[in-house]
């Protein structure tokens, strides 16, 4: 990567008047996390079909051990990151107004990251969808799988969006809102293909924002989104911008 880029991107970044982030899985890659696509990706080993509401509502006792694999004992391990701990950094020197996250695994928050928008949900909570009832995740034992509602009995349903399920209104609305004031955006660790979180970057870029993108390799934004872009992994480039930002 260039140290023009990164210069600039740093220039950027240090005169904004609101910037913000957009993450996606490949920030938590290096805290253990697999992402969801490319080499070692989780739709590369599930079907996301199994994963879609219905699906889950027909097939709860072939789909919570997938759930319980994948995101609870997975993310349970692990642990922020230093491009978590950057960002968090940033927003605490006065220079990130928030984050929006497609990730559901809390370390944006663990790394110390007060605002944060989480655009798909988290692994924090479950709810019934028989009683409506919200639970802490770590009050519900996953030791009998699908676990039952502790009211009622019924199926319980980790409190993350599944494919086919809307996106709660008041987290897109903040997030839309963010991106509609912010006049630079860093995009770090995705590739924008999931819709309607990916129009986050375009929704700055319309208003007239600045990109600065930080991933392993191009992506759909790179080319006609992106103005900065900083090759490489999250948990090296983002603490280096960062730096070169507060120096
Ligand atoms: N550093 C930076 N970028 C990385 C790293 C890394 N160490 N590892 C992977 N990446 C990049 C990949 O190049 C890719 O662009 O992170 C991105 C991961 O892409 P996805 O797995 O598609 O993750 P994401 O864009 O967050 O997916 C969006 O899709 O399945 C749904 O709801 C799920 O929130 C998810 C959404």
């Amino acid at each position: 990567m260039s140290n023009h880029a990164l210069k600039n991107a740093a220039d950027a970044l240090r005169q904004a008047r609101c910037a913000m982030a957009f993450t996606g899985a490949g920030i938590s890659v290096e805290s253990g996390i697999p992402p969801f696509r490319g080499p070692g990706g989780v739709w590369s080993r599930y079907d996301p079909d199994m994963f879609e509401k219905g699906y889950f509502k027909r097939h709860p006792e072939e789909v919570w051990p997938l759930l319980k694999e994948i995101f609870f004992d997975m993310i349970g391990r692990a642990k922020p990151n230093p491009a978590h701990l950057a960002l968090a950094e940033l927003e605490d020197a006065g220079k990130l107004v928030g984050i929006v996250t497609q990730n559901i695994d809390s370390l944006h928050q663990a790394a110390g990251s007060r605002t944060v928008h989480e655009y798909h949900g988290s692994t924090r909570r479950m709810q019934c969808l028989s009683c409506r009832t919200y639970f802490e995740s770590s009050a519900i034992p996953l030791d009998t799988l699908p676990p039952p509602c502790p009211v009622c009995g019924g199926l319980l349903k980790p409190d993350f969006v599944f494919f086919g399920e809307g996106i709660p209104t008041d987290v897109h609305l903040a997030a839309i809102e963010l991106a509609a004031q912010a006049d630079v955006c860093l995009v770090i660790g995705t590739g924008g293909e999931v819709a309607p979180a990916g129009r986050i970057p375009h929704v700055v870029k319309n208003h007239g924002g600045t990109i600065i993108e930080i991933n392993l390799r191009d992506t759909a934004y790179t080319y006609n989104t992106t103005d900065y872009f900083l090759e490489g992994k999250a948990g090296v480039r983002t603490p280096e911008l960062v730096r070169a930002v507060l120096a």
